[in-house]
Protein backbone atom coordinates (compact mmCIF):
# COMPACT_ATOMS: atom_id res chain seq x y z
CA UNK A 1 0.00 0.00 0.00
CA UNK A 2 1.19 3.23 -0.85
CA UNK A 3 0.84 5.74 2.20
CA UNK A 4 2.89 8.72 3.61
CA UNK A 5 3.11 9.08 7.23
CA UNK A 6 5.20 11.37 9.56
CA UNK A 7 6.38 8.22 11.57
CA UNK A 8 5.55 4.90 11.22
CA UNK A 9 6.60 3.71 14.32
CA UNK A 10 4.03 5.60 16.26
CA UNK A 11 1.84 2.77 15.21
CA UNK A 12 1.19 1.10 18.42
CA UNK A 13 0.53 4.14 20.10
CA UNK A 14 -2.21 5.24 17.76
CA UNK A 15 -3.59 1.32 18.03
CA UNK A 16 -4.08 1.85 21.22
CA UNK A 17 -5.69 5.11 21.37
CA UNK A 18 -8.14 3.90 18.51
CA UNK A 19 -8.95 0.60 20.94
CA UNK A 20 -10.14 3.22 23.47
CA UNK A 21 -12.56 5.60 20.73
CA UNK A 22 -13.27 1.48 20.24
CA UNK A 23 -14.64 1.23 23.66
CA UNK A 24 -16.78 4.39 23.55
CA UNK A 25 -18.25 4.20 20.17
CA UNK A 26 -20.88 1.36 20.54
CA UNK A 27 -23.29 2.52 17.60
CA UNK A 28 -20.46 1.72 15.14
CA UNK A 29 -18.95 -1.35 16.45
CA UNK A 30 -22.55 -2.61 16.12
CA UNK A 31 -22.69 -1.31 12.70
CA UNK A 32 -19.68 -3.08 12.06
CA UNK A 33 -20.66 -6.19 13.27
CA UNK A 34 -23.72 -6.54 11.39
CA UNK A 35 -21.61 -5.12 8.17
CA UNK A 36 -19.24 -8.35 8.79
CA UNK A 37 -21.75 -10.31 7.59
CA UNK A 38 -23.20 -8.83 4.81
CA UNK A 39 -20.38 -6.81 3.21
CA UNK A 40 -22.70 -3.65 1.56
CA UNK A 41 -19.82 -2.35 0.64
CA UNK A 42 -17.88 -5.12 -1.23
CA UNK A 43 -16.15 -3.75 -4.10
CA UNK A 44 -16.08 -0.25 -3.32
CA UNK A 45 -13.49 1.82 -3.55
CA UNK A 46 -13.66 4.71 -0.37
CA UNK A 47 -11.35 8.20 -0.65
CA UNK A 48 -12.16 9.84 2.26
CA UNK A 49 -10.68 13.13 3.60
CA UNK A 50 -11.37 13.77 7.36
CA UNK A 51 -9.57 14.53 10.30
CA UNK A 52 -7.44 11.76 11.24
CA UNK A 53 -8.38 11.01 14.51
CA UNK A 54 -8.97 7.94 16.54
CA UNK A 55 -12.66 8.45 15.89
CA UNK A 56 -11.67 8.67 11.96
CA UNK A 57 -9.90 5.40 12.25
CA UNK A 58 -12.49 3.48 14.07
CA UNK A 59 -14.86 5.05 10.91
CA UNK A 60 -11.96 3.16 8.45
CA UNK A 61 -11.81 -0.31 10.27
CA UNK A 62 -15.38 -0.20 9.76
CA UNK A 63 -15.70 0.84 6.23
CA UNK A 64 -13.12 -2.09 5.58
CA UNK A 65 -14.78 -4.39 7.67
CA UNK A 66 -17.62 -3.68 5.29
CA UNK A 67 -15.65 -4.74 2.34
CA UNK A 68 -14.78 -1.46 0.89
CA UNK A 69 -10.80 -0.26 0.39
CA UNK A 70 -9.82 2.56 1.55
CA UNK A 71 -7.69 5.72 0.72
CA UNK A 72 -7.68 8.65 3.12
CA UNK A 73 -6.00 12.14 3.62
CA UNK A 74 -6.37 14.77 6.45
CA UNK A 75 -8.91 17.62 5.75
CA UNK A 76 -7.06 20.09 7.53
CA UNK A 77 -3.32 20.82 7.41
CA UNK A 78 -2.96 21.14 11.47
CA UNK A 79 -5.88 17.91 12.62
CA UNK A 80 -3.69 15.05 12.06
CA UNK A 81 -2.55 13.11 14.87
CA UNK A 82 0.92 11.27 13.61
CA UNK A 83 0.40 8.20 15.74
CA UNK A 84 -3.31 7.73 14.38
CA UNK A 85 -2.08 7.73 10.96
CA UNK A 86 1.12 5.87 11.16
CA UNK A 87 -1.85 3.16 13.02
CA UNK A 88 -3.97 3.34 9.66
CA UNK A 89 -1.32 3.33 7.44
CA UNK A 90 0.27 0.04 9.38
CA UNK A 91 -3.45 -1.82 8.95
CA UNK A 92 -3.44 -1.54 5.01
CA UNK A 93 -4.88 1.25 4.53
CA UNK A 94 -3.39 3.94 1.82
CA UNK A 95 -3.12 7.16 4.06
CA UNK A 96 -1.56 10.41 3.47
CA UNK A 97 -1.72 12.53 6.27
CA UNK A 98 0.65 14.16 8.63
CA UNK A 99 0.64 17.40 11.11
CA UNK A 100 2.04 20.38 9.83
CA UNK A 101 0.95 19.45 6.29
CA UNK A 102 2.05 22.81 4.19
CA UNK A 103 -1.22 23.48 1.60
CA UNK A 104 0.79 22.31 -1.26
CA UNK A 105 1.04 19.17 0.31
CA UNK A 106 -2.52 19.23 1.79
CA UNK A 107 -3.67 19.20 -1.74
CA UNK A 108 -1.18 16.82 -3.10
CA UNK A 109 -2.24 13.98 -0.04
CA UNK A 110 -6.06 14.60 -1.89
CA UNK A 111 -4.69 13.79 -5.56
CA UNK A 112 -2.82 11.06 -4.29
CA UNK A 113 -6.23 9.39 -2.57
CA UNK A 114 -7.88 10.21 -6.13
CA UNK A 115 -5.59 7.97 -7.81
CA UNK A 116 -7.10 5.12 -6.45
CA UNK A 117 -10.02 5.98 -8.64
CA UNK A 118 -12.80 5.87 -6.33
CA UNK A 119 -15.82 4.76 -6.41
CA UNK A 120 -17.58 7.17 -2.98
CA UNK A 121 -15.92 9.84 -1.29
CA UNK A 122 -16.53 11.28 1.81
CA UNK A 123 -15.74 14.70 2.96
CA UNK A 124 -15.52 16.76 6.33
CA UNK A 125 -15.70 20.35 4.61
CA UNK A 126 -16.14 19.50 0.72
CA UNK A 127 -12.04 19.65 -0.84
CA UNK A 128 -12.09 16.62 -2.29
CA UNK A 129 -15.18 16.62 -4.08
CA UNK A 130 -13.87 20.19 -5.30
CA UNK A 131 -10.95 18.63 -6.31
CA UNK A 132 -12.70 16.41 -8.26
CA UNK A 133 -14.68 19.08 -9.33
CA UNK A 134 -11.75 21.38 -10.65
CA UNK A 135 -9.06 19.19 -11.27
CA UNK A 136 -10.17 16.08 -12.66
CA UNK A 137 -13.90 16.31 -13.64
CA UNK A 138 -13.96 12.89 -16.05
CA UNK A 139 -13.15 10.97 -12.79
CA UNK A 140 -17.12 12.19 -11.33
CA UNK A 141 -18.28 9.84 -14.40
CA UNK A 142 -17.05 6.95 -12.21
CA UNK A 143 -17.95 8.20 -8.63
CA UNK A 144 -21.30 6.72 -7.68
CA UNK A 145 -21.70 9.57 -5.08
CA UNK A 146 -20.35 11.33 -1.70
CA UNK A 147 -21.40 12.25 2.08
CA UNK A 148 -20.60 15.74 3.26
CA UNK A 149 -19.48 15.69 7.31
CA UNK A 150 -19.72 19.36 8.04
CA UNK A 151 -22.21 22.47 7.68
CA UNK A 152 -19.61 25.14 5.88
CA UNK A 153 -18.96 21.87 3.18
CA UNK A 154 -22.99 21.11 2.87
CA UNK A 155 -23.67 24.93 2.25
CA UNK A 156 -21.51 25.01 -0.53
CA UNK A 157 -22.28 21.77 -1.99
CA UNK A 158 -26.10 23.04 -1.77
CA UNK A 159 -25.16 26.09 -3.99
CA UNK A 160 -23.26 23.91 -6.23
CA UNK A 161 -26.05 22.03 -6.61
CA UNK A 162 -28.19 24.94 -7.10
CA UNK A 163 -25.90 25.97 -9.75
CA UNK A 164 -26.18 22.37 -11.58
CA UNK A 165 -22.72 22.35 -11.33
CA UNK A 166 -22.37 19.03 -8.87
CA UNK A 167 -21.85 16.05 -10.37
CA UNK A 168 -22.76 13.07 -8.58
CA UNK A 169 -25.21 12.90 -5.34
CA UNK A 170 -24.42 13.86 -2.35
CA UNK A 171 -25.86 13.23 1.27
CA UNK A 172 -25.85 15.86 4.04
CA UNK A 173 -24.43 13.94 6.87
CA UNK A 174 -24.46 16.84 8.76
CA UNK A 175 -28.25 17.85 8.65
CA UNK A 176 -28.78 14.55 9.97
CA UNK A 177 -30.50 15.31 13.58
CA UNK A 178 -27.90 12.59 15.45
CA UNK A 179 -24.94 14.47 13.92
CA UNK A 180 -25.58 18.25 14.34
CA UNK A 181 -27.59 17.95 17.65
CA UNK A 182 -24.83 16.58 19.30
CA UNK A 183 -21.42 17.13 17.25
CA UNK A 184 -21.65 20.70 16.20
CA UNK A 185 -23.52 21.39 20.20
CA UNK A 186 -21.69 18.91 22.88
CA UNK A 187 -18.51 17.90 20.17
CA UNK A 188 -17.74 21.57 20.03
CA UNK A 189 -18.59 22.84 23.05
CA UNK A 190 -16.37 20.64 25.08
CA UNK A 191 -13.22 20.03 22.25
CA UNK A 192 -13.18 23.76 21.68
CA UNK A 193 -12.91 24.52 25.64
CA UNK A 194 -10.11 21.73 25.61
CA UNK A 195 -8.14 22.75 22.78
CA UNK A 196 -8.18 26.65 24.35
CA UNK A 197 -7.21 25.13 27.88
CA UNK A 198 -4.46 22.89 26.73
CA UNK A 199 -2.92 26.07 24.38
CA UNK A 200 -3.12 28.50 27.56
CA UNK A 201 -4.46 26.86 30.55
CA UNK A 202 -5.84 29.87 31.69
CA UNK A 203 -8.50 29.64 34.06
CA UNK A 204 -11.86 30.51 32.30
CA UNK A 205 -14.09 31.26 35.58
CA UNK A 206 -14.46 35.10 35.20
CA UNK A 207 -13.25 36.01 32.24
CA UNK A 208 -15.13 37.49 29.57
CA UNK A 209 -15.68 34.84 26.66
CA UNK A 210 -17.07 36.20 23.45
CA UNK A 211 -18.39 33.74 21.14
CA UNK A 212 -19.04 35.14 17.61
CA UNK A 213 -22.19 32.88 15.82
CA UNK A 214 -24.87 31.36 17.95
CA UNK A 215 -25.11 28.61 15.66
CA UNK A 216 -25.31 24.96 16.71
CA UNK A 217 -21.49 25.16 17.41
CA UNK A 218 -21.38 28.57 19.02
CA UNK A 219 -24.16 27.75 21.57
CA UNK A 220 -22.34 24.31 22.27
CA UNK A 221 -19.26 26.40 23.23
CA UNK A 222 -21.23 29.40 25.28
CA UNK A 223 -22.80 26.61 26.79
CA UNK A 224 -20.05 25.24 28.01
CA UNK A 225 -18.19 28.19 28.90
CA UNK A 226 -20.64 29.06 30.99
CA UNK A 227 -20.20 26.11 32.73
CA UNK A 228 -17.19 26.80 33.39
CA UNK A 229 -17.54 29.97 35.11
CA UNK A 230 -17.47 32.32 32.20
CA UNK A 231 -19.32 35.71 31.49
CA UNK A 232 -20.34 34.99 27.92
CA UNK A 233 -20.59 37.36 24.92
CA UNK A 234 -22.15 36.59 22.15
CA UNK A 235 -22.10 38.25 18.70
CA UNK A 236 -24.72 37.00 15.59
CA UNK A 237 -25.82 38.68 12.68
CA UNK A 238 -29.50 36.54 12.19
CA UNK A 239 -31.79 38.48 14.55
CA UNK A 240 -33.34 35.37 16.00
CA UNK A 241 -29.96 33.31 16.54
CA UNK A 242 -29.14 36.63 18.34
CA UNK A 243 -32.49 36.21 20.39
CA UNK A 244 -32.28 32.32 21.18
CA UNK A 245 -28.59 33.58 22.92
CA UNK A 246 -30.66 36.83 24.87
CA UNK A 247 -32.97 34.43 25.86
CA UNK A 248 -30.40 31.49 27.19
CA UNK A 249 -28.92 34.58 29.38
CA UNK A 250 -26.19 35.57 27.25
CA UNK A 251 -25.35 39.33 26.67
CA UNK A 252 -25.28 40.35 22.86
CA UNK A 253 -23.46 42.96 20.87
CA UNK A 254 -21.48 43.80 17.87
CA UNK A 255 -17.59 42.31 17.25
CA UNK A 256 -16.83 46.37 17.37
CA UNK A 257 -18.25 46.55 21.14
CA UNK A 258 -17.18 42.70 22.13
CA UNK A 259 -13.79 43.34 21.18
CA UNK A 260 -13.12 45.66 23.64
CA UNK A 261 -14.35 44.17 26.71
CA UNK A 262 -12.82 40.29 25.81
CA UNK A 263 -10.47 38.13 27.62
CA UNK A 264 -11.39 35.04 25.15
CA UNK A 265 -12.62 34.59 21.95
CA UNK A 266 -13.74 31.76 19.56
CA UNK A 267 -14.99 32.43 16.14
CA UNK A 268 -17.89 29.83 14.92
CA UNK A 269 -19.72 31.12 12.09
CA UNK A 270 -18.02 29.37 8.71
CA UNK A 271 -17.87 33.27 7.77
CA UNK A 272 -14.63 35.18 6.57
CA UNK A 273 -13.56 38.40 8.69
CA UNK A 274 -15.01 38.19 11.90
CA UNK A 275 -12.34 39.80 13.46
CA UNK A 276 -10.16 42.13 11.58
CA UNK A 277 -7.72 45.04 12.08
CA UNK A 278 -9.32 47.31 14.29
CA UNK A 279 -10.86 44.95 16.54
CA UNK A 280 -7.34 42.96 17.40
CA UNK A 281 -6.29 46.99 17.59
CA UNK A 282 -9.06 47.35 20.15
CA UNK A 283 -8.38 44.22 22.26
CA UNK A 284 -7.63 44.14 25.97
CA UNK A 285 -3.74 43.69 26.66
CA UNK A 286 -3.47 39.78 26.52
CA UNK A 287 -6.28 39.08 24.72
CA UNK A 288 -6.87 35.30 23.63
CA UNK A 289 -8.61 34.90 20.32
CA UNK A 290 -9.15 31.27 18.54
CA UNK A 291 -11.63 29.80 15.75
CA UNK A 292 -13.65 26.58 15.67
CA UNK A 293 -15.26 26.93 12.17
CA UNK A 294 -13.68 24.67 9.73
CA UNK A 295 -11.99 27.34 7.72
CA UNK A 296 -9.29 29.62 8.69
CA UNK A 297 -10.68 32.91 7.08
CA UNK A 298 -12.53 33.91 10.50
CA UNK A 299 -9.78 35.57 11.87
CA UNK A 300 -7.60 38.04 9.47
CA UNK A 301 -4.56 37.14 10.46
CA UNK A 302 -3.22 39.58 7.80
CA UNK A 303 -4.39 42.24 9.40
CA UNK A 304 -3.06 41.51 12.53
CA UNK A 305 0.26 40.75 11.09
CA UNK A 306 -0.24 44.05 9.62
CA UNK A 307 -0.62 45.68 12.70
CA UNK A 308 1.66 43.91 15.04
CA UNK A 309 5.57 44.31 15.74
CA UNK A 310 6.67 41.01 16.85
CA UNK A 311 5.44 38.01 16.91
CA UNK A 312 6.46 34.54 18.83
CA UNK A 313 5.46 30.77 19.60
CA UNK A 314 5.00 31.05 23.51
CA UNK A 315 3.99 27.50 23.76
CA UNK A 316 2.68 24.51 21.71
CA UNK A 317 -0.44 26.27 19.87
CA UNK A 318 -0.20 29.65 20.99
CA UNK A 319 1.71 32.78 19.26
CA UNK A 320 2.18 36.04 20.68
CA UNK A 321 1.46 39.06 18.68
CA UNK A 322 2.85 42.08 19.73
CA UNK A 323 0.92 44.79 18.01
CA UNK A 324 2.34 48.33 17.12
CA UNK A 325 0.30 50.05 20.21
CA UNK A 326 2.16 48.05 22.77
CA UNK A 327 -0.52 45.30 23.58
CA UNK A 328 -0.11 41.95 22.86
CA UNK A 329 -2.54 39.21 21.34
CA UNK A 330 -2.72 35.32 21.99
CA UNK A 331 -3.26 33.39 18.86
CA UNK A 332 -4.14 29.54 19.27
CA UNK A 333 -3.20 27.33 16.50
CA UNK A 334 -2.91 29.96 13.45
CA UNK A 335 -6.36 30.60 13.41
CA UNK A 336 -7.57 26.82 12.84
CA UNK A 337 -9.71 25.00 14.10
CA UNK A 338 -8.93 24.88 18.01
CA UNK A 339 -10.47 21.69 18.72
CA UNK A 340 -8.61 19.33 16.07
CA UNK A 341 -5.01 21.40 16.60
CA UNK A 342 -4.64 21.93 20.01
CA UNK A 343 -6.80 19.08 21.33
CA UNK A 344 -8.13 15.72 19.74
CA UNK A 345 -11.33 17.11 18.64
CA UNK A 346 -14.42 15.91 19.52
CA UNK A 347 -15.27 13.12 21.97
CA UNK A 348 -15.47 9.50 20.66
CA UNK A 349 -19.11 9.56 22.39
CA UNK A 350 -20.46 11.93 19.73
CA UNK A 351 -18.12 10.80 17.04
CA UNK A 352 -19.71 7.54 17.50
CA UNK A 353 -23.11 9.02 16.09
CA UNK A 354 -22.21 11.35 13.22
CA UNK A 355 -19.92 8.35 11.73
CA UNK A 356 -22.50 5.90 11.71
CA UNK A 357 -24.67 8.18 9.79
CA UNK A 358 -21.47 8.42 7.59
CA UNK A 359 -21.00 4.78 7.30
CA UNK A 360 -25.13 4.10 6.57
CA UNK A 361 -24.42 6.90 3.92
CA UNK A 362 -21.71 5.25 2.21
CA UNK A 363 -23.69 2.02 2.22
CA UNK A 364 -27.00 4.03 1.06
CA UNK A 365 -24.43 5.23 -1.84
CA UNK A 366 -23.22 1.67 -3.02
CA UNK A 367 -27.02 0.22 -2.90
CA UNK A 368 -29.03 2.95 -4.53
CA UNK A 369 -26.07 5.83 -5.96
CA UNK A 370 -26.79 5.34 -9.14
CA UNK A 371 -30.09 5.98 -9.27
CA UNK A 372 -30.14 9.24 -7.03
CA UNK A 373 -30.00 12.67 -8.78
CA UNK A 374 -26.43 14.97 -8.67
CA UNK A 375 -27.81 16.74 -5.95
CA UNK A 376 -27.71 17.31 -2.08
CA UNK A 377 -29.56 14.60 -0.57
CA UNK A 378 -31.00 14.25 3.27
CA UNK A 379 -30.45 11.17 5.47
CA UNK A 380 -33.70 9.49 5.73
CA UNK A 381 -35.01 10.35 9.22
CA UNK A 382 -35.85 6.70 10.56
CA UNK A 383 -31.67 6.40 10.36
CA UNK A 384 -31.78 8.47 13.23
CA UNK A 385 -34.11 6.90 14.83
CA UNK A 386 -32.47 3.79 14.88
CA UNK A 387 -29.05 5.18 15.19
CA UNK A 388 -30.55 7.03 18.40
CA UNK A 389 -32.39 3.72 19.75
CA UNK A 390 -28.69 1.89 19.65
CA UNK A 391 -27.24 4.14 21.23
CA UNK A 392 -30.07 4.44 23.81
CA UNK A 393 -29.63 0.78 24.28
CA UNK A 394 -26.21 1.37 24.84
CA UNK A 395 -26.34 3.88 27.75
CA UNK A 396 -28.72 1.07 29.28
CA UNK A 397 -31.41 3.78 29.30
CA UNK A 398 -35.08 2.96 27.93
CA UNK A 399 -37.83 4.70 26.47
CA UNK A 400 -41.64 4.94 26.11
CA UNK A 401 -43.61 3.64 23.38
CA UNK A 402 -47.62 4.88 22.00
CA UNK A 403 -50.51 2.82 23.00
CA UNK A 404 -52.27 2.20 20.09
CA UNK A 405 -55.14 4.70 21.94
CA UNK A 406 -52.29 7.59 21.45
CA UNK A 407 -50.86 6.66 18.27
CA UNK A 408 -54.44 7.17 17.12
CA UNK A 409 -55.02 10.60 19.22
CA UNK A 410 -51.90 11.70 16.84
CA UNK A 411 -52.99 11.89 14.21
CA UNK A 412 -57.11 12.37 15.30
CA UNK A 413 -58.15 16.16 13.74
CA UNK A 414 -61.89 15.98 15.54
CA UNK A 415 -60.85 16.19 19.03
CA UNK A 416 -60.48 19.82 20.37
CA UNK A 417 -60.52 21.39 23.55
N1 LIG B 1 -14.36 16.60 13.87
C1 LIG B 1 -14.44 17.06 15.12
N2 LIG B 1 -13.94 16.17 15.99
C2 LIG B 1 -13.53 15.10 15.28
C3 LIG B 1 -12.94 13.86 15.62
N3 LIG B 1 -12.67 13.53 16.88
N4 LIG B 1 -12.66 13.02 14.61
C4 LIG B 1 -12.94 13.36 13.34
N5 LIG B 1 -13.50 14.49 12.96
C5 LIG B 1 -13.81 15.38 13.92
Amino acid sequence: MNSKVKNPSLAPQGRLKIEWAESRMPVLMKLREEAKKTLPLKGMRIAGCLHVTKETAVLIRTLKAAGAEVSWSGCNPLSTQDDISAAIADEGVSIFAWHGMSKEEFYWAIEQTLAFKPTLTLDDGADLIFTVHSKFPQMAKDIIGGTEETTTGVHRLRAMAQDGALKYPVIAINDAETKWDFDNVYGTGQSSIDGIVRATNVLLGGKVFVVAGYGHCGRGCAMRAKGMGARVVVTEITPTHALKAVLEGFEVMTMDQAAKIGDIFITATGMKDIIVQRHFESMKDGAIVSNTGHYDCELNLDDLKKASKNIREVRPNNEEYTLKNGKKVYVLAQGRLVNLAAAEGHPSEVMDMSFANQFLGMVRLAKEGKSMKPIVHDIDPAQDQEIASIKLAALGMSIDKLTPEQAKYANDYSAGT
